[in-house]
């Protein structure tokens, strides 16, 4: 297991690709004084992602990879990490899948966040899924990341209950509060047992 813990915080990367409310809940937590962690950069793969106005006025360095035109972009992303000294990847939102030789090549550890109870309902559109198959309970994963979609260990689970009245915007919604609960407590768990 690689190395994470020195007397610094641990250098991490968020990247997302949209809104980022789980970027900003991550910031806020790492500005807390118990936080192992310490944000350097956000890391996109959308110019106009949302969240990354979150970075603005922060020591949070910006980028932005064209994954469809770049198709070095991963490499340049490690070259990025590597210069930074980055253990750890938090995915949030993140809406490209990183490939086998990127997870391989990355000298730390990634993270994930996905709005279901894994290992129900990998994948998009979790939320309509869950309401069509008249589910009575859903939540959110925090997982590591392997080389397979949303299949890697899981760290972490917030199980709520799924109202006859939801759809799948009001469920969105509920999860995506216990998201920002959940991802820095497994955060501070995989840190902890490492
Ligand atoms: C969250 O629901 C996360 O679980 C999923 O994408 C959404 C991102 O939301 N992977 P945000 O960009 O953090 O607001």
């Amino acid at each position: 297991m690689v190395r994470l813990i020195g007397k610094n915080r641990i250098k991490t990367a968020v990247f997302i690709s949209g809104t980022g409310s789980n970027f900003k809940s991550l910031i806020k937590f790492s500005k807390l004084k118990k936080s192992p962690i310490e944000i350097k950069c956000v890391i996109s793969n959308n110019k106009k992602a949302k969240g990354l106005l979150y970075a603005k006025n922060l020591k949070i360095k910006k980028k932005i990879y064209n994954f469809f035109k770049d198709k070095k972009a991963e490499n340049r992303i490690l070259e990025f990490l590597k210069k930074n000294q980055i253990k750890l990847i938090c995915l949030a939102g993140f809406m490209r899948i990183l490939s086998k030789t990127f997870i391989k090549k990355f000298d730390g550890l990634i993270l994930n966040i996905h709005p279901s109870l894994l290992p129900k309902y990998k994948g998009l559109n979790t939320h309509q899924r869950v309401i069509d198959n008249n589910e009575s309970f859903s939540g959110c994963t925090v997982h590591l990341v392997n080389a397979k979609l949303d299949s890697g260990k899981i760290i972490m689970q917030k199980k709520i209950k799924v109202y006859k009245n939801d759809n799948s915007l009001s469920l969105a919604k509920r999860i995506l509060k216990e998201e920002h609960i959940l991802y820095p407590k497994a955060i501070m768990k995989i840190i902890l047992t490492l």
